[in-house]
């Protein structure tokens, strides 16, 4: 693949589906309906399983054996759905059978086997891709519109609610299972000179599940502004809105509102300017209320895991990291260790470590995967 991957010369990229319980259908769908893709393999240890997602009539074969899936020529490319414990296993397993790598979240089960994924990539030069969902969506793409081109100010707080009766993950707490949503959301809204320095999480287990269902996390951004998440499996009413404030504008998105899932709203709070000094004006007002237009932005109404699997094809092809990439995943481990932490020091703050990326690969850069592990150079990464 030294000079990139094209279509008119190799063919799609065949690309293989490897878990098909909850979320895998998914995949396997959209891998379907990529152009540039074309869906090898569905790899579950269930077969009947794999099966029922299949249907009777699709020619894509099935198989319960990963290794027979990595040792196909057919297969470039794998993305990848099987619960989380055991996304290091299979991931590094694929990257190491030369496969580009697309994975749910979160990344890896650690922080440290996350470092270990991003430096394999590099390595061996594989696009590794994690599956941020939400970032491929028209409302985040509108926020991160608005915070990144200066239109709203100052930013102030971030305020986010994912609650609802959810599946109570047996591998994994409600905070590994559904922050790395809103913390990958953060990742992709923030400008780059503001980012996450400390986190203080609380959480409880009120249905005795052996973790937390409930947790709070508050975050302390580089600028002072707070950044709040609440996640929670035992709501029977669904939540999930999120704020974000500035000092020209607020941002609020309710993806359960049919008709106005995001709204831009010119109202907040201003500082008075006053002359006169602190002890005059101590106990007087010092803030004045604005109350300006609300715009509804039209968004379109697109599937983004579409736009997930088009940017997977698209970084094979042109031999570049995608949008939500190794590196992203790991910022979003790194918020979630230390909130693991927090949580087990009942909500002290934690610092989050910083993740120094390797530059950007140009195109062209990607080279061929070597076919042993002795011909393998080594790349530069500093994680
Ligand atoms: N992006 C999103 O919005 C989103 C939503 C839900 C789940 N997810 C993620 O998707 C992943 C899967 O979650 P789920 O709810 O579908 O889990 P699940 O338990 O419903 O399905 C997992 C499937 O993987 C299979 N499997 C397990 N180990 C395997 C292996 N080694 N090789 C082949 N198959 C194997 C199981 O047989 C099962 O069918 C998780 O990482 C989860 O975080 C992402």
């Amino acid at each position: 693949m030294g000079d990139g991957y094209t279509v008119e010369q190799n063919g799609p990229i065949g690309i293989a589906v490897v878990g098909g319980g909850y979320w895998g259908p998914n995949l396997v769908r959209n891998a379907q309906q990529t152009p540039g893709l074309h869906l090898e393999y569905l790899c579950d240890l269930n077969a009947d399983r794999a099966r029922q997602v299949l249907g009777n009539y699709s020619t894509v074969r099935i198989s319960t054996s990963l290794d027979e899936v990595l040792a196909d020529p057919a297969v470039s490319a794998v993305a990848i759905a099987t619960p989380a414990a055991t996304h290091f296993d299979v991931a590094m397993r694929a990257l190491e059978a030369g496969k580009h790598v697309l994975i749910e979240k979160p990344l890896a089960p650690s922080y440290e086997e996350g470092r270990q994924l991003v430096e394999a990539a590099e390595r061996l030069s594989r696009v590794l891709m994690v599956d941020h969902t939400f970032c491929y969506t028209s409302e985040v793409r509108h926020i991160r519109e608005v915070v990144r081109s200066g239109r709203l100010g100052d930013l102030q707080y971030i305020d986010s609610v994912r609650i609802n009766l959810g599946i109570v993950q047996p591998d994994v707490d409600v905070l590994w299972d559904l922050a790395p949503h809103d913390l990958s959301i953060f990742d992709a809204i923030l400008p780059d000179d503001v980012f996450p320095v400390s986190v203080a999480a609380h959480g409880s287990d009120p249905v005795g599940a052996g973790h937390a269902c409930v947790a709070h996390l508050t975050l302390r951004l580089s600028n002072g502004a707070l950044a709040h998440v609440h996640v929670n499996w035992l709501s029977p009413t669904k939540i999930r809105t999120f704020v974000v404030g500035g000092s020209n504008r607020t941002v609020v998105w309710d993806d359960l509102n049919p008709t106005q899932r995001v709204s831009e709203h010119d109202r907040g709070v201003d500082r008075i300017q006053s002359e006169l000094d602190d002890a005059d004006v101590r106990g007087r007002r010092l803030v004045s209320y604005r109350t300006g237009d609300t715009v509804a932005p039209a968004l379109a109404n697109l599937e983004a895991l579409r736009s997930v699997m088009v940017e997977f094809a698209a970084a094979i092809a042109e031999n570049r990291r995608p949008l939500t990439d190794g590196f992203a995943g790991l910022r979003v481990l790194a918020i979630l260790e230390a909130a693991s932490e927090s949580l087990a020091k009942d909500g002290q703050s934690v610092p989050i470590r910083a993740i120094q990326e390797t530059p950007r690969t140009t195109a062209g850069v990607i080279e061929d995967v070597p076919t042993t592990m002795a011909q393998r150079g080594r790349g530069e990464v500093t994680v």
